[in-house]
């Protein structure tokens, strides 16, 4: 038959056996069937490995089969005719190994050349999903965690909406704590003319942010009239409404330059946003009764925890806890998400587990994870400097992202002068690829580890030409564009006229990692994980670089083939470039 690729290969493979297994054992067995892509060096491309597992659930019920191995030949025998299978066979106690049809593989790579590689895309169980990333707090400073979290979530986003999930891009900044208290009345003592507020006045707000808390901190008076203004701003108080709306603002214009470099794209819907709902939710966790009273406070006692989650202060006010299933009732039945996705440190690990756990109390949610509506907390690990401690720079205690991002840009311009590029490039040419490249590098460096784990930050490491950093990679895909441009041919043309062939091995080894791509999104999507597309990326690199040093492209009598497999290699290369919101660049 013929078999149309649909994007995901380990699926295509997977609804081959599941047919076969449901003809080898038709009395439906509950087993699952069991596909994995083969490890290198080992036979075919892809394995089953059920044969052991059916045995044993058949064995001694007057069953035909002697054994897992003829359980084995049997899978592969009933193994439906597809034009995506070259062999198939049984090795060792049953492992069934398929090999792919080279023909086929590079007709399916034909044709995502031509109809482009969104038709690649996977397709995922949910229609709607929050990826509430960013998140920095009003005033204070936008730390490299909160990089780390616009990197992480936008890549998530990104990696979600190619597989057609529609994403609401959250901002929850952190714009309505009790810390605008001292803000304000700081704001007050300094400007009493309300109306001469300006950018100006406040000047750097973390500056401003410091003195006020010095004052909070050390003096009484203040701190009561602090408590007071949160009230009156909470309350509505036109006034304090007007100087609150007024300091978000300024910090807001600061986060946008840091979006604007990364090319993020953002909603903010910040805490304030979900205060008018917060106690009517409050007041239906009340009537399911989940809420109870501890020492003034009211609160949630969840099994396996040994605080309760606070929900309302002893004198009313509410908690970042509080905003947070609000928020989250908003998503799921204001906004009809499907999917809630949270990118914070590990640090707050605790938090959203307690605030999910609720919320499955009440109802909200399914009792188990994985199943929607789905809620995941993304956590990551610290940012360390070169010393193992928490990130700073020379200067100050605070790092700038601004400034590191315009460090990282500097840096990679000046490697490229090293190299000439001044003479060769026009000044617009060599100042994008310094920023694709500058930017791309901290991106990557970010995105390649496993989340979870601290990474160290190190410029001399993440903007090198060698070794899984941005820069290698984009070099690499630039090398890819500059041997077609050299070949002279119109490569739209080819792919019209031109057959591909996968006849050597490093040309079919090549042709397997392309095909796996839609997968390993995928699979990327489904465990949070963007370090597994950076892995597949490189791998990518390297597979090409393995043909490409061995095989002549230009000029060979092959040329038209090999120049269509550098063609879908920078793709595909792209593609994920543009997963991890890294701008490629076509000239090195
Ligand atoms: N503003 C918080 C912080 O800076 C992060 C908020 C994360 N999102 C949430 N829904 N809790 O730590």
């Amino acid at each position: 038959a013929s078999q149309e690729f649909t994007g995901n290969l380990k699926r295509e493979v997977e609804k081959l056996f599941d047919a076969s297994l449901r003809i080898t054992v038709p009395d439906g067995t509950s087993v699952e069937t069991e596909v994995a892509a083969s490890l290198p060096g080992k036979p075919g491309d892809y394995q089953c490995n059920n044969a052991m597992g059916l045995w044993s659930v058949i064995k001694g019920k007057g069953t035909q089969f002697r054994g897992p191995p003829a359980v084995g030949q049997a899978i592969s025998k009933n193994l439906p005719a597809s034009e995506m299978v070259e062999t198939c066979s049984v090795a060792g106690p049953g492992f069934v190994n398929l090999v792919l049809s080279s023909k086929w593989m590079a007709k399916s790579i034909e044709k995502m050349l031509i109809d482009g590689i969104d038709t690649w895309a996977p397709t995922l169980p949910v229609k709607r999903a929050v990826v509430d990333f960013s998140s920095p707090n009003i005033a204070k400073e936008m730390h490299v965690g909160h990089l780390r979290s616009t990197i992480i979530g936008d890549t998530l986003a990104r990696m979600l909406e190619y597989s057609k999930v529609e994403i609401l891009r959250r901002n929850h900044v952190g714009d309505w704590g009790t810390q605008f208290g001292m803000l304000l009345e700081y704001l007050f003592e300094k400007f009493p003319d309300t109306e001469s507020v300006t950018e100006t006045a406040i000047g750097d707000l973390q500056t401003f942010y410091k003195k006020s808390k010095t004052k909070f901190d050390e003096d009484p008076d203040f701190k009561e009239k602090a408590q007071k203004a949160v009230v009156r701003l909470q309350g509505g108080d036109p006034i304090y409404r007007k100087a609150w709306a007024k300091i978000c603002e300024i910090s807001r214009t600061e986060f946008a330059k840091v979006y604007q470099r990364l090319k993020v794209e953002l909603e903010e819907k910040g805490e304030s946003f979900y205060n008018p709902y917060i106690a009517n939710v409050i007041g239906e966790l009340d009537s399911k009764g989940l809420i109870e009273e501890s020492e003034g406070a009211r609160v949630i006692f969840l099994e396996g925890f040994n605080i309760p989650l606070m929900v309302v202060k002893s004198d009313g006010g509410f908690k970042y806890a509080s905003t947070d299933l609000t928020a989250l009732w908003y998503r799921l039945n204001e906004e009809k998400a499907e999917w809630i996705v949270y990118v914070t440190d590990v640090g707050q690990q605790q938090h959203f587990n307690m605030f999910f756990k609720a919320a499955r109390k009440a109802g909200w949610l399914p009792d188990s994870d994985k199943t929607y509506p789905r809620v995941d907390h993304v956590g990551f690990g610290l940012v360390l400097g070169d010393d193992g401690k928490r990130f700073r720079t020379r200067s100050s205690d605070v790092v700038r992202l601004v400034d590191l991002l315009d460090e990282a840009k500097t840096r990679s311009k000046t490697a490229l002068i090293e190299r000439g590029k001044d003479k060769e490039w026009t000044p617009e040419e060599l100042d994008q690829t310094a920023e694709a490249v500058g930017y791309g590098a901290v991106k990557y460096a970010d995105l390649k580890n496993n989340r979870l784990t601290n990474y160290t930050f190190n410029f001399d490491q993440m903007l090198s030409d060698k070794g899984n950093t941005a820069v290698y990679l984009l070099y690499a895909h630039a090398r890819i564009c500059s041997i077609i441009r050299k070949s002279g041919k119109d490569i739209d043309k080819l792919k019209k006229t031109e057959k591909l062939a996968l006849d050597h091995p490093e040309e079919r080894a090549l042709g397997l990692h392309l095909l796996r791509f839609a997968e390993t999104v995928e699979e990327a999507c489904s465990n949070l994980l963007p370090n597994v597309l950076c892995h597949y990326l490189y791998d990518l690199s390297e597979r090409y670089t393995s043909f490409y040093s061995i095989h002549q492209v230009i000029g060979s009598p092959e040329e038209a083939s090999r120049l269509l497999l550098c063609e879908a290699t920078a793709v595909v290369m792209r593609k994920c470039f543009h997963l991890l919101g890294i701008t490629p660049v076509y000239k090195i």
